[in-house]
């Protein structure tokens, strides 16, 4: 037999209840990268194409059923080494099951990596991850990663598939939800915030799993809106916008990268050369692995792209895909490809040296059940100190959008208040759309929050906003007729002093696969709400959603409108504290709400045209039927206190820090919090600019009354871009600078820099 004092090892190991591969890689003194040298001198081709192969585990799906293989092939599989990693396998008795398979029961007894889509928070729930971008907070978003993380950990996992990076300029795409929105500065900032919680300083820990930043790359740009479309966008937008949040997650040392399903301008993301070998691993020198999406090896195929799964494997693996997730293309295709001289061995050992060492660095050949600890999964999972964190990002992340009147906060004395809508009493939905790990039903609705919080409330719902109940993997039903309850909900209305309704979106209409053609308010809703209007126009509008909606008529109509997103576990205590002035908002929304849904796309970091207007005449670039304005632009969001800028100044005597300084202050009686942003724009340039940049953002608590100064710096770093080479550049110019309370409204001034 072949390997035989490795055999007898083995045989060793599996007596002492160890990791083959720990007798003989857990020494501290040998470099990682030798450990991994000397484990992949001793595997076969079988055994490397192995640790290139993820399966979906056998509980969970996340995406379609797989067109190939089966639970008894997989365990099959999983014995022969011919495995590397599997997703969506969960608790601990279930992972060390399957880890322990690996470790005794092959010959290298190398450990599995074990990923899941822990999205904003795994068992207790934080806010979706648009709406905790909107706090604009980068402390509290670490924080809340790494909880999903501590939590995760406990459960066995150590592969979190986020953060997702991609930048989103169009509502109606569904995963709008699960990104910071449309700008690629406050993207990256957040992408590293989140790659820092998840991996935390010492991946050796017990507590810091590996993130994946997604989707490599331009999923966002989906034509249409519509999940998995096309992508075609030049390269200016490439390499300016949808990029930079990938380079700033591989600055931060992120392990891995999980390519996409779209096609990038005629090439499959999952194939192409150009981003994983060219840019990714060549210009920005990323040293950890490639995963694929799901299934998008065979996807290759439905796009004309691959002729079949074996020529799929071949061009994924040459392209620098290094992990197959759930197609099946490596594990049955790799060694013949191999064998034939269509793929390189270098090829496959520099992508499972990748694999390795990630494996390595976690410290899984020092004890491959590290995160197999039932005491940690009892004590950690939905501690006391998770869901106070999760209270207080939902806290950060609801945006005040209108508040006529000062009609908010309610004073606590306040009587006669009606609740109106079916999300006020629902538990589920706000948990959002990625939310696997968790359990249904767990979130706080508004009605227990208000009454928590000892609210003189009552209720009426008005309508369903749902006909069925609803899950993760179908598609959701509304109801579009029944409005046999606005009669009770309009009687209650007409007889309270003011009316909290709570519309909006079901959490599981947004998300993979949930596009929508229209950005209105689902079903009868609208319908409810002009209902409600005509009896009583005292009305808070409370919006529950996963993406920007079109919400022209209420923002006309309805005095008081409060943005709440999905705000997971803690949602309604969230909400009644905001609604009664325990919380003061402070967000800031991060992607720009249409009017209609015909201006999308639509993001506040455009280019000029040349016809920019507005003219009198016809001739010029608008629509003749509706602004060009959003309805809130990118960076907008209210508070109970008021803020007045004035007094910016730019200090340029040091040309590589440009020294911006602005007064803010807060004259209202209330103390709260404002993000003070900084804008960009250089008047000419040898590629054009955006008409607006962010470049700098200070978020500050500012007492009532008080006044405080915000110092920012502008250095090449920002004002510099990408040319159509992809090569960095600073350009002399005049810029002109802007501070501001959201993208419209700000104070200007400009310099020239030589
Ligand atoms: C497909 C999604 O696009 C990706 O983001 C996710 O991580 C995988 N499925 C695994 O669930």
């Amino acid at each position: 037999m072949k390997f035989q004092p490795y055999n007898r090892l083995r045989v060793l190991a599996v007596c002492f209840g160890i990791c083959f591969s720990q007798i003989i890689f857990s020494q501290t003194n040998i470099s990682i990268d030798t450990k991994v040298n000397t484990l992949l001198s001793k595997m076969t081709l079988e055994e490397k194409i192995g640790q290139m192969n993820q399966y979906n585990g056998f509980w969970e799906v996340t995406g379609p059923t797989p067109k190939e293989g089966n639970a008894k092939e997989k365990y099959d599989h999983l014995k022969k080494g011919m495995v590397g990693a599997v997703l969506n396998v969960k608790g601990v008795e279930n992972v060390r099951k399957l880890q322990e398979i690996v470790v005794n029961e092959t010959r290298l007894g190398i450990p599995l990596l074990f990923g899941f889509d822990v999205i904003h928070g795994h068992k207790t729930l934080f806010p979706i991850p648009l709406a905790s971008a909107c706090s604009w907070d980068l402390d509290a978003i670490e924080k809340s990663a790494h909880i999903a993380a501590i939590e995760a950990s406990a459960v066995g996992i150590n592969w979190t598939f986020a953060p997702m990076v991609d930048i989103t300029r169009d509502a109606r795409w569904g995963r709008v939800m699960e990104g910071a929105g449309e700008d690629p500065y406050l993207g990256s900032k957040i992408g590293a915030a989140q790659i820092r919680g998840f991996q935390g300083t010492d991946l050796a820990s017990n507590s810091s799993i590996i993130a994946c930043v997604k989707h490599f790359a331009g999923y966002g740009f989906a034509e249409s809106g519509r999940d998995y479309n096309t992508v075609d966008v030049g390269t200016s937008t490439l390499y300016n916008i949808i990029l930079p949040p990938f380079k700033a997650a591989v600055e931060s040392d992120v392990k891995t990268v999980m390519n996409s399903f779209n096609v990038l301008n005629g090439i499959p993301a999952t194939s192409n050369k150009f981003l994983q070998r060219d840019i990714l691993k060549g210009k920005w020198d990323f040293r950890g692995f490639v995963v694929s999406d799901w299934g998008s090896g065979y996807e290759m195929i439905d796009h004309g792209y691959a002729k079949d799964l074996k020529h799929a494997a071949e061009l994924a693996a040459n392209a620098g895909s290094d992990m197959d997730m759930e197609s099946y293309s490596y594990v049955r295709h790799l060694k013949q490809l191999v064998d034939e001289g269509k793929v390189d061995i270098k090829v496959i050992d520099e992508a499972v040296r990748r694999i390795l060492r990630i494996k390595f660095e976690l410290g899984l050949f020092d004890n491959p059940y590290k995160y197999c600890d039932a005491k940690r999964e009892k004590e950690l999972i939905y501690h006391a100190d998770n869901i106070a964190a999760s209270l207080d990002m939902a806290k950060k992340s609801i945006v005040l959008l209108k508040n006529e009147n000062n009609l908010l906060p309610l004073a606590k004395t306040q009587k006669n208040i009606a609740v109106i809508g079916a999300l006020a009493n629902d538990k589920n939905s706000p948990l959002g759309s990625w939310r696997i790990g968790s359990d249904d039903n767990t979130a706080i609705s508004v009605l227990e929050g208000l009454k928590n919080i000892g609210a003189n409330i009552t209720y009426a719902k008005g309508a369903d906003l749902i006909t069925t109940p609803t899950s993760f993997s179908e598609e959701v039903k509304i109801n579009e007729t029944d409005k046999s309850e606005f009669a009770a909900a309009i009687k209650l209305a007409k007889k309270s002093n003011v009316v909290i309704m709570v519309l909006g979106e079901h959490g599981f209409q947004s998300g993979e696969g949930r596009s929508r053609s229209k950005l209105d308010l689902p079903g009868v809703q609208q319908q409810l709400l002009e209902a409600i209007y005509k009896v009583n126009k005292n009305i808070i509008l409370v919006l529950m959603n996963g993406r920007p909606l079109a919400i022209t008529w209420a923002n006309e109509h309805i005095p008081a409108i409060v943005e709440a997103w999905q705000l997971g576990s803690q949602t309604g205590n969230a909400i009644a504290s905001t609604l009664f002035g325990d919380n003061n908002p402070s967000a800031k929304i991060t992607m720009s709400f249409p009017r209609s849904v015909g201006q999308v796309p639509i993001y506040y970091n455009h280019y000029n045209t040349g016809r920019p207007g507005p003219k009198s005449e016809v001739f010029w670039s608008h629509y003749g039927d509706e602004s060009n304005k959003p309805l809130y632009p990118f960076g907008y969001g209210l508070s109970y206190s008021k803020f007045e800028y004035s007094n910016l100044k730019i200090d340029d005597s040091n040309p590589k820090k440009i020294k911006i300084t602005v007064a803010i202050k807060n004259t209202s009686a209330v103390a709260g919090e404002e993000i003070a942003q900084l804008y960009i724009h250089q008047k000419t340039a040898s590629v054009v600019r955006p008409v607006k940049e962010l470049k700098g953002f200070s978020k500050i608590k500012i007492g009532a009354g008080e006044t405080k100064e915000v110092v920012l710096y502008l250095t090449d770093k920002e004002l510099g871009f990408y040319s159509n080479n992809g090569d960095f550049i600073v350009e002399a110019g005049t810029f002109d600078v802007m501070v501001g309370t959201s993208s419209e409204d700000v104070l200007s001034g400009s310099f020239y820099k030589n």
